[in-house]
């Protein structure tokens, strides 16, 4: 039996009709950029993800980038965010002019770890940037209260974590900013690139929006130079039609996440917890061993796609040679990446592919070193 990791076809099949006519709408009435498709989705999500505006963009990337230059975050500032993220996180804040902090994680939730604050705020420090990395939520409180004290904004990395929320309510209702992405493969994924941030403050939504557009006030009038950041309308079609969906395709996540939490619970493999007063929507669902390279190869034999989320680390990384960062300056962040693996997880993801994972495991723990 195969396994892949995602499976975007399934989805597709399972919802054709819907999308097909939602694209078709949009070649029919020609409205490829901007519109009311992309009008519609942005109050839609807005709504859905607990804010009072979204600004859609061309990709989570550009989404950070903007999120933190409507922040006011420019050259000469720094903003803290954690080391086991994705390249996008810290490229926002290089492309904002910013330089970025790196600050350990939390070895229970693979966030932020928000007593690792402090030490590392200075008088430069203008922003942080928690990320809720494979779709459950950073610790919120205490990082807006850490934020609170020293004039901070918080702008958060949620793209790997629509629909999830923190003590009860949704994750946009918190920040200044929370940037996602629409990345195909996302628990809410366009059919190509795409991005929004949200926000409950108009003023920065209303620059977003002009910034995203080229720094446009109406047509050919510019009050600032800005970027062409626009989320198209076909993306956003189909997005409003996903997100009709993302419920139920989180609560399928959610239902294979604790199959495999029970499955998996007497063999000799750490399973990333789920924190209870956090919805975790599984965008990636986490397993750590010290044997993880060789389990890899044995899940690949029978069939079995995995992943690591993320091999290196952003202080090791070769673009960021110059920082002159040492291995061993982040030890939590580094173990964790040492022996992380991502198993297969997608809402379409049945009860048998999950036992096919689960007795293929089983098998290449018994036989370790
Ligand atoms: C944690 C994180 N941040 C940022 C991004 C960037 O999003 P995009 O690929 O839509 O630019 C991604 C996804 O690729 C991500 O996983």
């Amino acid at each position: 039996m195969r396994v892949p990791f995602v499976d975007l076809k399934a989805q597709y099949l399972s919802i054709k009709d819907e999308i097909d006519a939602a694209m078709q709408e949009v070649v029919e009435n020609t409205a490829f950029v901007g519109g009311k498709t992309v009008t519609g989705f942005e109050r839609a999500f807005a709504e859905f993800s607990g804010a009072k505006y979204c600004v859609g963009t061309s990709s989570g990337t550009s989404a950070l980038h903007i999120a933190l230059q409507v922040c006011g975050v420019g050259p000469g500032d720094e903003v803290i965010t954690v080391p086991n993220t994705f390249i996008a996180s810290t490229e926002a804040i290089s492309q904002s002019g910013a330089t970025f902090k790196l600050v350990d994680i939390d070895p229970e939730t693979f966030n932020m770890d928000p007593n690792a604050l402090e030490g590392a705020i200075t008088s430069r420090t203008k922003a942080l940037l928690p990320v809720h990395l494979y779709g459950q939520p950073a610790d919120l409180e205490p990082i807006l209260a850490i934020a609170e004290k020293h004039g901070l904004q918080v702008i958060a990395d949620a793209a790997q974590a629509h629909a999830s929320t923190y003590k009860g309510k949704p994750i946009g209702s918190y920040c200044r900013a929370s940037c996602f992405s629409f990345y195909p493969g996302k628990n809410l994924g366009a059919y190509g690139d795409a991005g929004a941030f949200v926000t409950d403050d108009e003023e920065i939504a209303v620059l977003g929006k002009s910034l995203i557009d080229h720094g446009r006030s109406e047509k050919y009038a510019h009050a600032v130079e800005g970027y062409n950041y626009r989320l198209d309308g076909l993306q956003a079609a189909v997005l409003r039609v996903k997100l009709g969906h993302l419920e139920h395709w989180t609560e399928s996540r959610r239902r294979a996440a604790a199959l495999y939490r029970e499955k998996l619970a007497s063999l000799p493999i750490e399973v990333a917890q789920e924190s209870a007063d956090r919805r975790h929507v599984y965008h990636l669902f986490s397993v750590f061993h010290d044997e993880r390279d060789r389990l890899r190869d044995e899940l690949a034999e029978k069939g079995i796609a995995s992943g690591i989320h993320y091999p290196v680390p952003i202080h090791l990384q070769k673009a960021y040679e110059a920082r002159n960062e040492k291995q061993g300056s982040y030890p939590v962040s580094e173990r964790a990446m040492k022996r992380q693996m991502s198993l297969p997880m997608f809402p379409e993801l049945t009860e048998e592919q999950i036992d096919h994972v689960v007795t293929t495991l089983t098998e290449a723990l018994a036989t370790g070193s």
